[in-house]
């Protein structure tokens, strides 16, 4: 018997690469998703990287064990998750290539690194321009040098779209230059760029079934990401520059212990569900989370008063929560309490996590590149 022609379509492109990839960079890791045959399959590499002796003996170890590093001015630096491995042997913190979600302006070594994840984690193209149109079906991770240059240059390489964080409206600086920087790499592993703003993505990602209308909030570890959405078109979006890191930070102030400390309790047992009988360190966790949820919907309020056209939202809109700092158990319930308190000028009606928190900004800038690659 002979199969329907869709039929026949979908097996031919089971285990395929397809076009079009999503990439999220952020001040903690850089991710991309990307889709093989109907699965979407996610990399991810740790944003940071530490500074090792450097010898003859050392770099040849690093390359036989495949480790990613750079060597700049003589001196050595492992990237990526390994970064974070060597750290904790050492007994110190690693350092990070982005600060509040751009490239950092006092890590001059930034550049490289930051390249080195990008390439590590969204290879090179699996479909090159003016080839048959057929994927190489292999997810490429050649080292420099190795040929390609013939389409790095193409501007009608297969789409990426990357996150890029909202305009901060507590700090100083703006996001272009990170843009552009980013843009660079990618086109240079032979990509058409695209940037997508991270809360969109979120959108995009967690919200078709309600025609793409509601807010994204991406609470990472350098800032917080807000969009505001009417059928897919962000009305408002913008970015503050606290999040985990500032909570880390804060809490570590208040009760005289290290950052990371207070980061691997944060990351372990932190129970925002829980009332009384509180540690010190949770209490203090509890009391910035508290400032920090309320921080963020102030500036949404904010935004609502700024906005001079808001488009007729017939029904309640849903508010998607993702992103590492939301993780810890009870976070929604702590923001639907502080939300019930503050109010939003516009009726709200789910307030839920994101289908995979961490995943959610990759996956939505997948989504853009997948429908921008079927309308090529
Ligand atoms: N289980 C957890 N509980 C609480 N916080 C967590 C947990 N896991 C990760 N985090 C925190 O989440 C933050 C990182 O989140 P995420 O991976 O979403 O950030 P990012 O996308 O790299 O950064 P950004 O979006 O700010 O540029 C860090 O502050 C980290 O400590
Ligand atoms: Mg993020």
């Amino acid at each position: 018997m002979t199969k329907p022609k869709e039929e026949k379509k979908i097996e031919s492109l089971k285990g395929q690469i397809q076009k079009g990839k999503g990439v999220d960079i952020g001040t903690m890791f850089v991710k991309c998703a990307y889709k093989e045959g109907d699965e979407i399959v996610f990399k991810s590499q740790r944003n940071a990287f530490f500074e090792v002796e450097h010898t003859d003996f050392t770099k040849k170890i690093l390359d036989n064990s495949k480790v990613k590093y750079i060597i700049k001015e003589d001196n050595l630096y492992v990237v990526g998750d390994e970064a974070l491995q060597f750290a904790n042997m050492f007994n110190k913190d690693t350092r990070r290539p982005l600060s509040k979600g751009v490239i950092s302006p006092t890590e001059k070594e930034a550049l490289p690194i930051i390249e080195l994840l990008i390439k590590s984690v969204v290879g090179e193209p699996a479909h090159k321009p003016g080839g048959n149109g057929l994927p190489s079906n292999r997810q490429s991770h050649k080292p420099e040098g190795d040929g390609s240059a013939s389409y790095c240059r193409s501007h009608k390489g297969e789409i990426v779209y990357f996150s890029v964080p909202g305009e901060p409206l507590d700090a100083e600086f703006n996001v272009l230059y990170h843009i552009k920087i980013v843009e660079g790499f990618l086109k240079t592993l032979g990509y058409t760029p695209k940037p997508i703003n991270e809360g969109h993505a979120i959108i995009l990602s967690e919200l078709a079934e309600e025609d793409f209308t509601g807010i994204g909030l991406s609470f990472g570890g350098g800032m917080v990401n807000v969009c505001l959405s009417f059928m897919s078109v962000p009305i408002f979006k913008f970015s503050v520059a606290k999040s985990g890191d500032w909570i880390d930070q804060q809490v570590a102030m208040a009760v005289d212990e290290t950052a990371s400390r207070v980061s691997a309790i944060k990351e372990s047992s932190l129970d925002l569900s829980k009332e009384g009988d509180l540690s010190k360190i949770e209490s203090a966790l509890s009391i910035y989370y508290n400032h920090l949820i309320e921080y963020v919907i102030e500036n949404i309020k904010q935004e609502f008063a700024k906005a001079r056209r808001l488009p007729r939202i017939a029904n309640p809109i849903s508010i998607i929560l993702s992103g590492g700092t939301s993780l810890p158990k009870g976070f929604s319930g702590r923001f639907k309490q502080i939300l019930d308190r503050l109010k939003l000028p516009i009726p709200v009606g789910s307030v839920r996590m994101a289908s995979q928190p961490l995943r959610s900004v990759a996956k939505g800038a997948l989504i853009a590149a997948s429908a921008d690659e079927s309308k090529k």
